[in-house]
Formats: C-alpha cells, structure tokens, sequence
C-alpha cells in the first residue's frame, strides 16, 4: 500500500471515523475533492466527505459520540446525509447510493448500492477517488476509473458515458469547465463533445447553482481558460448572451473594429494577475457589454459605440437580475465601474491635467483604485508604442491622484460651504440660487481656481452671490 495515501489521512478526525465504522460494523471511505486536492498539492480542504457503505446518518453519530464533548451534528434526513464541524472541518457523511434520474429534472431516484456504484455516479474521474477508513486496507486507494492517471495527465473525464454524466446532472457541465479553468486541465474530447449536445439541459439549473460555478471560474488564475470553453461548447450563450454578443469583427467600407468579445477576456486575464476580488473581476467582465446595442457606423468617424458605459451599466442590473446575483451595493459597484471605465483611458490618450484628475476622483470616490486597476487591465493593443504611450500614462494619473488628493481631498467630496450657511449669509430661503451657488463653489474647486478650503470657498460664495444680485447680511468669516 502507498504510503503517500495513509498520508492523506493523518487528521486524526479519519481514526475517529474508522473507529466508529468498526463499532457500526460498516465500512468507510473519504472520496472526492478532499483526495483530489491532496493528490494535486492544492491546499486540502476543510470540508471532507465520507462515504459509508450503511447509513451515513448513524455513522455520523457515532462520530459523535466519540468526540469528548458536544459536537455539532446537523441531519438531512430527506437526503440521508448528515454533517459534523469538528474544529475547521466540516465532515459530510452518506450511504453510498445507486442513482437513477429522470430527464426533467435534476433529483435522482435513490437507492443504496455499493462504493463502486457511488463512484460511477460520481461526476469525474479525479471526483471519485477514495481511500479506504477500513482496518483491512486503511489507506488503500479505490480508483476503478484510473483517476489517478487522469490526474497525472490533467483531464477531466467522466467514469460513464459522458452523455449519460451531464444529461443526468447538467450542473456538470459548468463543473467541467470550473474544474479545467480551476486546475488548468483539458477536457477529454469526447466529454467535451457531449457537454456541446447537451447544452439545452442546462435550463434545468437553477441560475444560483451556474452563477456559483461561474464564479469559481471568474476567480481563477485565468479565467479566459474557462469563459473560452464556455464559449466554444455553447453554454456561454445561454447564460451571458450579453457577452457573446460582442463576439465578431464588422467591416464596412474597409474600417473594422476590435473583436470585444476576445478583448474582454483578454481584459479578465489581466486584471485576474491584479486582484483576486470577484466583483472587480466581474466588471473588467461586463465592462464592454454595453458595445454590442450601442454599436453604429458612421461613414465620416467609422465605428461607434456612443454611450455604451451607460448602457453597460443598465445592463448590469439586467444581468444580475436575470442571473439572480445580488442587487446590492456590490451590483452598484459593478456599474460605476462600468459606467466610468472609458474615463481613465480618454484622460490618458491627452495631457494629464490636474483638474481632470480631481474630477475622476470626484466621479469615481472610493472605487478610484479600482477603477484605475481596470483600465490598465483594459490596455490590450498589440502596439508596442502605444501600449507604452498608455501605460505611461496611466502611472502618471496614479501618481498625480495621490498628489491632488493629498492637496485637495476630493475624495467622498464635503462642500466647505454648506447649503445653511449659504441662506444664513445672504439671508435667503431655500431656492434655487442655493443649488447653483454650491455648484459653482464644487466646479471652482475641481477646476482648480480655489483650493477645497473653506476661507477661499467662502470669499468666492460671496462674489457668487453678488453676480446673482444677493447681498450678504451675516459676514461670518
Ligand atoms: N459531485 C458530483 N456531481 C455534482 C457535484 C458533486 O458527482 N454535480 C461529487 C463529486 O464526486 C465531488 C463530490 O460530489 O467531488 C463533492 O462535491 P463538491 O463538494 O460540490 O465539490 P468538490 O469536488 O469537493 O470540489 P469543490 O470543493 O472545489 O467544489
């Protein structure tokens, strides 16, 4: 027996199982992504499933018992699963199962079976690996599909049919691509053959369970290895249509325009080498989405796409909708982001003026960082010069930002000169001279022709006022 899988179960949470395996008289197996894991070198899992050859239920609370003091055990009766948190890990126990599915849906018809047929039922090769909790073989691997190899070679293939795999659960589909992006593997031809004829059934997954997977796949080292596949076996269309839809390159009278839909994910590769937050890397996703409706050819400038920041941004929110994603401040994030992704680049192509530099930060508040981590990301031309010429520039914004902040705090900008001390000056009631007086004062400062101080604010309020024929009564200064 190998010693390098006895090594996989040093925790002594796996003794504790065999143990209680004995008592019950039932044999045990650890499976799934916590061999895989082990065997990859990745960081190994907190949570570790178990599969019992009887009731993964009582196994569970034999467990249990044999933990001095209380430990938490939660029961899925209806599932036949039960789940113990034993310091960081979370231990799932089941019956191994047989299954059987119906086209229409995803629930399986049960029944108990044996550890073989709770591996055949097991999406991967790599998935259904298992080493053994039994006093006869502890440590011994069960891999009836040569798992191992696939791991070696880095594929992802199924151990049935891969028909029968992804038409029985179509969520495997989005774990295939997940598990290739994750884990830089290929998809063995065939599976990725059947994934192509089986991409109708993904409308039996709930939006929840394909935006999990695409999540993972947006968060890995580079998620362009996914997103292609998606891509290319058709489930991309059916889920971010948004996005495919910028696939392809338009000529009209001999003037072309970039292909966005590789551009953005080229956008996504960049911005993944960055920064690991998801939401930062669903907006270098969605950041051009809004090209594809807005696009238009005019025969004196070529190709447009006026105002697709802002029309990206509203389909932002049609997009997290549909896909049901959170509708909150992180779905607000995304569209500023998107809303203001051209801003940086526009600033770059020309001199860096500081008042331009205050009204980005003015615009872009908190996000400012981010905002300027996604347009260096979105600088994918092939061109040596210009990719310098912006590059360049960029860092000359970054530089000047930290400069004019420092100076100016324009950041969560607070007028110096409140609305009150407006009325109380001029001794007026609210009105519109308020609103257009306070706006001059912000415009004068993002301009640069005062600093954000209040003694300066306060003596521009004052010529302000009196161009609008108000006098001031309380000079407060
Ligand atoms: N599994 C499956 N089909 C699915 C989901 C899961 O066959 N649609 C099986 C696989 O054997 C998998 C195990 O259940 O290894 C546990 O699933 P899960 O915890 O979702 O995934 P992991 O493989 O552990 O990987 P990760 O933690 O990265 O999601």
């Amino acid at each position: 027996m190998s010693k390098q899988y006895i090594q996989a179960i040093q925790d002594p949470i796996f003794e504790l199982i065999a143990k209680a395996s004995l008592n019950l008289g039932i044999r045990s197996y650890v499976i799934g992504g916590f061999v895989r894991d082990y065997l990859l070198h990745r960081n190994v899992p907190k949570d570790i499933d178990i599969v019992a050859q009887g009731s993964g239920i009582n196994l569970a609370k034999e467990v249990a018992n044999l933990i001095p003091g209380h430990t938490k055990i939660s029961v899925f009766k209806t599932f036949g699963t039960a789940m113990i948190r034993h310091q960081e890990l979370e231990v799932e126990f089941v019956g191994a199962r047989r299954e059987s599915y119906s086209s229409d849906s995803r629930k399986p018809l049960v029944e108990d079976g044996s550890l073989e047929d709770d591996q055949n039922r097991r999406d991967f090769t790599i998935n259904a690996l298992a080493i053994s909790l039994n006093q006869d073989d502890y440590g011994k691997l069960l891999d009836p599909f040569d798992g191992i190899s696939d791991l070696q070679n880095q594929l992802i293939r199924t151990p049935l049919d891969p028909d029968i795999t992804y038409s029985d659960d179509p969520l495997r589909m989005m774990r295939a691509i997940r598990f290739a992006s994750q884990l830089n593997f290929k998809i063995e031809e065939e599976s990725f053959q059947a994934i192509k004829r089986n991409v109708h059934r993904i409308e039996i997954i709930s939006n929840e369970r394909i935006v999990d997977e695409l999540h993972k796949i947006i968060l890995s080292e580079k998620p362009s290895q996914g997103l292609k596949l998606l891509f290319q076996t058709g489930l991309l269309s059916k889920i971010l249509p948004e996005l495919t839809n910028l696939q392809g390159i338009e000529e009209k009278e001999g003037q072309t325009h970039k292909d966005n839909f590789w551009h953005t994910l080229e956008v996504v590769d960049n911005i993944a080498k960055n920064t690991d937050d998801l939401w930062l890397r669903w907006a270098a996703l969605l950041h051009d989405i809004g090209k594809a409706p807005t696009k238009r050819f005019d025969k004196k400038i070529g190709w447009t796409f006026h105002s697709h920041e802002f029309v990206g941004a509203k389909m932002v929110y049609a997009i997290f909708k549909r896909l049901r994603m959170p509708l909150n401040d992180k779905m607000k994030y995304v569209q500023k982001l998107v809303m203001m992704s051209s801003r940086p680049i526009v600033l770059a192509q020309d001199i860096v003026t500081d008042s331009a530099v205050r009204r980005l930060i003015f615009d872009a508040g908190d996000y400012i960082e981010d905002l300027m981590t996604l347009c260096e990301a979105d600088i994918t031309t092939k061109n040596p010069r210009r990719f310098k010429k912006y590059s360049n520039n960029f860092k000359i914004v970054r530089q000047k930002i930290s400069e004019v902040e420092q100076r100016d705090h324009i950041r969560n900008f607070q007028p110096p000169i409140s609305g009150e001390q407006i009325m109380e000056t001029f001794n007026i009631k609210p009105s519109r001279e308020i609103g257009l007086i306070k706006e001059a004062i912000k415009e004068a400062i993002l301009e640069g022709e005062i600093p954000n101080q209040y003694d300066e604010a306060y003596e521009f309020m004052l010529k302000r006022g009196k161009k609008l024929g108000l006098t001031p009564v309380n000079n407060k200064k």
